[in-house]
């Protein structure tokens, strides 16, 4: 019998790993710690919520008082943590929301992990979820391995370039069996619509304008995120303990030229013309300090682990537009309220 905390279990890559531990290992009991912010929604794990080896406890990482006292009630064997705010452009609104959930909530978490797992390090695990982002741009070619030195330009990877760092002083200075993953663009069922893809599926399915920052040369390398759920499974259960993953689908694209294709195929599952989804796309103005390009070398996953991404991007980007498009009340549900003021914030003066 293991139990997993797993935080930010309600947000769209927490709610894919609670999915595959929650049925594929009926023998553990997975507690789902999220706060359920604007990015949470128990609707992502409708389908597995009256599972027996399945709990949701609505809590916040950064009060310390409140995640001592779920060490002490659950008696975890583990931890993978998630929660996170992770949307950069909110990172450059409000960083001070960036450091309390990602540096101050991490820390009470490993805190509380010392506290109650004294003695005990060598049967508990803490797993920590992290983003290429942390290792900063990089220009035409060349790739992040997990020895690229940390260079973060965001306040989002400067906050999650410090919870890494946290998370590895409590490795090296209190023998914390601790695992750290760095995973690039994720894309897939149950994402935000704040984020590139599905705000693009939304807004060409709307017919409305399709922002792209700066000229779209920026370059992201992006995972189906049931891909990154079944690397942190692997990196979990066989990493030794102390390492670092880095996790990506060798699958880079211009930011453009992947509106382009999300264009052509919304125009054949719309019935429109081709080319006319294309008309949406509108140029605005860049991102703050935006990274030029991402890349993730992947090579040690693949050779230690025998991991690989199982679907192409064409697969991936084409099963994602049919779950948008079948999934329109989730959709309607998640725009609805905060997301409208936040879009006009967002984007009525770039
Ligand atoms: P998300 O924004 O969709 O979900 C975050 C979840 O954390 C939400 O359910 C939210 O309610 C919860 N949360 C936020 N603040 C909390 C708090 N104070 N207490 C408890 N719960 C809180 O994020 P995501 O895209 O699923 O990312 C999950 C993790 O993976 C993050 O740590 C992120 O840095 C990392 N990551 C994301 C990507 C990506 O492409 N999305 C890629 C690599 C790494
Ligand atoms: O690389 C991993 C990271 O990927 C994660 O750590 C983050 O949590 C996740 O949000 C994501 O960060 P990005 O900033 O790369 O993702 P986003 O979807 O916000 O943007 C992708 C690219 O598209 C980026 O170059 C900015 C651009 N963009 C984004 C939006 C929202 C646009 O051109 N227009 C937009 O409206």
């Amino acid at each position: 019998m293991k139990k997993i905390i797993i935080t930010g279990g309600a947000g769209f890559i927490g709610s894919h790993v609670v999915r595959r531990f929650v049925k594929s290992y009926p023998e553990y009991s997975i507690v789902n710690l999220d706060n359920l912010t604007y990015a949470g929604n128990l609707a992502n794990l409708k389908d597995i919520e009256n599972a027996p080896n399945y709990k949701f406890v609505k809590g916040d990482i950064v009060d310390l008082k409140f995640i001592q006292q779920l060490f002490a009630d659950e008696q975890p064997d583990a931890v993978i943590h998630l929660a996170a705010e992770s949307h950069v452009d909110r990172s450059i609104t409000n960083p001070l929301e960036f450091v309390m959930t990602n540096v101050v909530g991490t820390v009470n978490l490993l805190n509380a992990a010392r506290e109650s797992w004294k003695g005990q390090y060598d049967k508990k695990r803490f797993y920590h979820v992290s983003t290429d982002e942390v290792y900063g741009t990089l220009g035409e070619d060349g790739m992040f391995t997990e020895e690229t030195a940390y260079d973060p330009h965001s306040p989002y990877s400067a906050s999650k370039a410090s919870s890494d760092h946290f998370v590895r002083a409590y490795y090296d200075t209190y023998g914390m069996d601790t695992v750290i993953s760095n995973c690039s663009n994720n894309y897939g069922s149950f994402h935000f619509p704040e984020k590139l893809i599905p705000l693009a599926i939304h807004n060409i399915q709307q017919k409305k304008p399709v922002p792209v920052y700066g000229k779209g040369e920026n370059i992201r390398d992006w995972l189906w995120v049931e891909d990154h759920a079944r690397a942190i499974d692997l990196i979990f259960h066989k990493a030794a303990t102390g390492t670092t993953y880095n996790i990506g689908g060798h699958n880079e694209w211009k930011n453009i030229d992947l509106i382009k294709a999300l264009c052509t195929i919304m125009d054949k599952k719309l019935g429109r013309e081709d080319g006319e989804s294309a008309q949406l796309i509108t140029f605005v103005t860049d991102r703050a300090g935006h990274d030029l390009r991402y890349a993730i070398d992947a090579t040690k996953l693949q050779k230690e682990l025998g991991w690989v991404p199982s679907i192409t991007f064409e697969e991936g980007l084409e099963k994602t537009v049919d779950w948008y498009l079948a999934n329109e009340k989730w959709l309607t549900d998640v725009t609805s309220g905060h997301y409208q003021q936040y879009y006009t914030e967002q984007y009525n003066n770039r």
